[in-house]
């Protein structure tokens, strides 16, 4: 491993069927108002809502609500909340979905207090937060992007057509994560598949970057094994809990710094998913899923090694009598076969994309990557074999 590190993540997390018992200590540790943060509604019909409401009575709690968060949450909704943060002086966050709702109560967390415009300071420009943080924590009810264990808060600004993902420190992360398997018996089938391969991307991204023997290669090649297994299961059985509760917690790893350490990353698929997602309000995931082949095609032989091993080691290809570029396409060829398995979108048609959208979506991505850092024209080339 050559590159140094410090691993530090302090969200504490409870897994399991009874994971929601824990709720009532948790709230000791925090003031008398709480801000509960939700999306559409799906948290109701689950039955979640109205037991997480009676919990925050019985613990003597004000509950101030913020619903409606939408799937690529906007920075209107953040900017909604930051204001109910301020007028109600709320002390705890509590945020109850997917990563979108999780996502949103992060950035109303580093929000509400700061001066000046948090957009432009913490999204755009980076800057470090010096402003007083309001303490997150979440109940998860789908699995995928990794939010519940990790500093990221991925923001559409409508106005400025702009999909930006920050990652905070771990003063941002949320400070307790409850995460039981069981809530995503409910997550439609596309959105399942979706956060699914959306953990997959998160792990392909970590990988696919760096050349030396490290043991973190080797732990993102062990969670793909799972993570292949479980969602085959899943697919036959949307209530397998051993299939969940592995789906699951793949996710959380996937993205929770672990699997990045000490490795240089690439993190370009989501680059371009983002500005994807900005422009057709795509699913996060389904968005990848159109952009990963593609994508892996173009770079594969700046990093042929690697591809080889991929191929080898988490699709179990025989590559004997393979030359590297036909070992390295065999991988990536499986997994296209994976993304159909799977039932998601192969191209970017399907997501609503246009032709005439391409050069702006190309043109508006952060550049960059693992194997070759890519310039615009690169990604537009990219998108036109994905179109
Ligand atoms: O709005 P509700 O009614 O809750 O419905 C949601 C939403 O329609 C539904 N859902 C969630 N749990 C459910 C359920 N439906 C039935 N039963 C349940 N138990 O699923 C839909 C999608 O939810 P959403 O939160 O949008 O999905 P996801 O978790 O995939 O989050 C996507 C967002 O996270 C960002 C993405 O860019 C996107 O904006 N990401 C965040 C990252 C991070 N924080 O580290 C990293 C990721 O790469 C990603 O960029
Ligand atoms: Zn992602």
């Amino acid at each position: 491993m050559n590159l140094d590190f410090t691993f530090y993540n302090p969200t504490k997390i409870y897994f399991g069927k009874n994971a929601l018992d824990n709720l009532p200590a948790e709230l000791e540790n925090y003031g008398k108002t709480v801000l509960l943060v939700y999306g559409k509604g799906s948290v109701k019909k689950l039955g979640l809502y109205d037991k997480v409401l009676e919990m925050l009575h019985q613990a003597g709690k004000t509950v101030v609500e913020l619903s409606g968060i939408k799937s690529n949450p906007s920075y209107a909704q953040l900017q909604q909340g930051a204001k109910l943060v301020r007028e109600h002086q709320v002390d705890l966050i509590l945020a109850m979905g997917g990563g979108s709702v999780i996502d949103c109560s992060k950035g109303i967390s580093v929000a509400a207090y700061c001066e000046g415009d948090p957009w432009q300071r913490y999204w755009v420009d980076f800057e470090e937060v010096d402003n007083p943080i309001v303490p997150v924590g979440s109940i998860l009810t789908m699995a995928g992007t990794g939010s519940e264990m990790n500093g990221g808060s991925v923001i559409t600004n409508d106005d400025a057509k702009l999909k930006n993902g920050r990652v905070f420190g771990p003063e941002v992360y949320p400070k307790f994560s409850i995460l039981n398997p069981e809530y995503t018996y409910t997550v439609p089938k596309y959105q399942m598949v979706s956060g699914i391969f959306d953990t997959m991307s998160h792990l392909m991204e970590q990988y696919f970057s760096g050349e030396d023997d490290n043991t973190t290669d080797y732990l993102i090649e062990g969670i793909l094994d799972s993570l292949i297994h479980s969602a085959r299961e899943a697919l036959k059985d949307s209530e397998s809990y051993q299939a969940r509760s592995n789906i699951m917690w793949c996710a959380t790893l996937g993205l929770n710094t672990l699997t990045g350490l000490a490795k240089t990353q690439d993190w370009e698929v989501h680059m371009i998913e983002h500005q994807l997602g900005a422009y057709t309000d795509c699913a996060h995931g389904a968005g990848l899923a159109a952009v990963s082949v593609p994508y892996y095609r173009y770079i594969a032989p700046y990093g042929l090694d690697k591809f080889v091993r991929f191929a080898q080691k988490v699709w179990k290809v025989d590559t004997t009598g393979m030359s590297k570029e036909q070992a390295a396409m065999a991988g990536i060829d499986k997994l296209a076969d994976f993304i159909r398995e799977l039932g998601l979108p192969t191209t970017l048609r399907e997501l609503g994309a246009t032709e005439e959208m391409l050069p702006d979506i190309a043109g508006s991505t952060i550049p960059g990557g693992g194997y070759k850092s890519l310039q615009a024209q690169d990604i537009l080339t990219i998108l036109k074999q994905a179109y």
